[in-house]
């Protein structure tokens, strides 16, 4: 029987639906020790090496592929042939080829793919006048990424050996379309609090010297949508044309897909 002592918790998650579900799995293990490595604002390049600790890499998808600056980041990672449980979280319209392109990743990295989900969280363009899978991960994906970690587990200690875990996904992955350059804007209720600067991924953001506005940079920004989502006077707004149509589109709750 494998035994091992220790997860770890490795996301990418700019408004917390992948950090979330990364969690409940890691609740659902329940190894004695849990360790997260949060790289949503982490640029270093230092490597991180993983031994011996059951490890569950969460990102977001963009584009039907996994969001290229969680990639980036994750290359950091040394998996040294510990087992990895693959997540993508997706706003509810579709994964693509997110989940395989993240296996393969992790094989390139050193990780044993153990199992994989593709699990849905509310969709960062996503506002309360237009809603995309609103409020998700609610508390009934929560509980079923609890279960996936319990499963996840078991498959670990009772498995002689782990073959090529299969996933939904094609091969080559679907073409990159990073689109137009746009960021969210500030309108006439921001009072320069600065928390959006903290939150983003990118360092996009900033305080004009004069301290009277912000200032945002397009060519680095992301459209994550964490400045968004963290005003605390819905201050920041991200007019993206793609919202009206996922929200008409896309409203068919859709749950959690599991690989093992
Ligand atoms: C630039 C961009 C592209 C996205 N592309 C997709 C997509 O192809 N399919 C989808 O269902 N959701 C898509 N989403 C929504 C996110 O996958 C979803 O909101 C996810 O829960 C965000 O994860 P986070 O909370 O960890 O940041 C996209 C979001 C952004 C910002
Ligand atoms: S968080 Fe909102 S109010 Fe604060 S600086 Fe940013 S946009 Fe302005
Ligand atoms: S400025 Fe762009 S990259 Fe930075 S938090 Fe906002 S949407 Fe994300």
């Amino acid at each position: 029987m494998n035994t091992l002592t220790t997860t770890r918790i490795v996301f990418f998650s700019p408004t917390h639906t992948s950090e979330k579900i990364a969690r409940a799995v890691g609740e659902g293990i329940g190894m004695p020790r849990r360790i997260e490595t949060d790289l949503t604002l982490d640029e270093d390049s230092s490597p991180i090496e993983i031994k011996d600790e059951l490890t569950i890499l969460a990102a977001p998808v963009y584009g039907g592929r996994v969001a290229p600056t969680a990639l980036k980041r994750m290359k950091r990672l040394r998996g040294n042939h510990s087992p990895a449980i693959l997540i993508v979280v997706y706003g509810n319209r579709d994964y693509e080829d997110a989940l395989i392109e993240l296996r393969d990743m992790a094989v390139a990295l050193g990780f044993i793919p153990l199992a994989g989900g593709a699990f849905v969280g509310e969709h960062s363009f996503s506002t309360p006048e237009l809603p995309i899978a609103e409020g998700r991960p609610d508390e009934t994906d929560l509980r079923e990424a609890r279960r996936f970690g319990k499963e996840c587990l078991e498959k670990w200690e009772q498995s002689a050996d782990i073959t090529t875990l299969s996933v939904k996904g094609n091969i080559p992955y679907k073409a990159l379309t990073p689109g137009q350059p746009a960021c969210p804007a500030c309108n006439e209720k921001c009072f320069v609090c600065g928390e959006c600067v903290d939150v983003c991924p990118t360092h996009a953001i900033r305080i004009s010297d004069d301290g009277e506005r912000i200032e945002t940079d397009v060519n680095r920004c992301i459209k994550c949508c964490a400045c968004v989502k963290v005003c605390p006077n819905s201050a920041r707004i991200f007019s993206s044309p793609f919202a009206a149509i996922l929200h008409e589109k896309f409203n068919a709750r859709r749950e959690p897909e599991l690989f093992f």
